[in-house]
């Protein structure tokens, strides 16, 4: 492989543009999907949003074209249906004619404590979060190798990925190590593809996924206690993260999971 040479100017000066880029962002329609979606967006790419209810991915898509940039639109797809996503594929070349940006974001969480975990409400959160995770980055990485084409690949994990709590996570945590493994695993067998895979690892935010604590307050607390810059993260605090492993600014990146969670993981 030839030396890479310096950058110059127009290059660093773009190298958080995604212009001309086509994003897929699973679990489009939920309060993380529509955040990232309106961030890669206003930098220039085209997302296609999809998750299970064309309904609601098309009001968020309406939302997000508003905001001007590149162009949303909506794909119905559930992550753990081989099919879907291998439609969700085909119709994103067919609508762009190539997918740049993968973005796992489909995902649901459940709690119970360990010892009383319903084993159906266990396998449902592996089944969406680790096989949804697992075939939306094969069937994207699949088409980049397939057709040459370098990509960028995020997961979405969760500061739960990387340590135990107190609060019933015996599943939710166990899946988000699962995909933090998994990032890693594909990182180093498609470095040779230049394919980049990343994860995003969150602290709590407040959305339908964690209403559960939010109505619980002590548990509430027990989260915020553990998160040193004193509060829950908002979507919108992701968008960065995603941009920057979206863009050429992190053409040298793999294999890293990066936390946005507000020292969590560092204290
Ligand atoms: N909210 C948090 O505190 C937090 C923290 C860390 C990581 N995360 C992760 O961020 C991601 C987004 O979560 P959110 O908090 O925005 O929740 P959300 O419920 O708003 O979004 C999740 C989306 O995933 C979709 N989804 C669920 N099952 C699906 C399936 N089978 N196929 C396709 N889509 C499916 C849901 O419909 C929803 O739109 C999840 O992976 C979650 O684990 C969330």
């Amino acid at each position: 492989m030839a030396d890479p040479v310096p950058f110059s100017p127009e290059q660093v000066k773009k190298l958080f543009d995604l212009t001309g880029k086509t994003a897929i962002i699973t679990g489009g329609a939920g309060f993380l999907g529509h955040s990232l979606a309106k961030g890669l967006t206003l930098y220039g790419a085209d997302v296609v949003l999809s998750g299970r209810t064309l309904a609601n991915l098309e009001s968020t898509a309406a939302e997000v074209n508003a905001f001007g940039g590149g162009k949303a639109v909506a794909v119905a797809c559930d992550v753990v249906d081989e099919a879907s996503v291998d439609n969700l594929v085909a119709k994103t070349v067919e609508m762009f004619g190539k997918v740049d940006i993968m973005i796992t974001v489909g995902g649901i969480a459940d709690r119970y404590p360990a010892e009383q975990f319903p084993i159906d409400a266990w396998q449902k959160v592996m089944d969406i979060n680790v096989r949804g995770t697992w075939l939306s980055c094969q069937k994207a990485g699949k088409w980049m190798i397939e057709n040459e084409k370098p990509g960028k690949i995020i997961t979405i994990g969760s500061v739960r990925g990387s340590a135990g709590h107190p609060g019933g996570y015996g599943a939710y945590g166990t899946s988000k190590g699962a995909v933090h493994l998994m990032t890693l695993q594909l990182a180093t067998e498609w470095a040779k593809y230049k394919i980049n895979v990343n994860c995003i690892a969150p602290c709590i935010f407040w959305t339908p996924l964690t209403k559960q604590v939010l109505e619980d307050e002590k548990l509430k607390q027990i989260f915020l206690s553990r998160i040193p810059w004193g509060r829950a993260a908002i979507p919108d605090d992701v968008i960065g993260a995603a941009l920057y492993l979206a863009a050429p600014a992190s053409d040298f990146v793999t294999g890293t999971i990066l936390p946005v969670d507000g020292g969590t993981v560092g204290g």
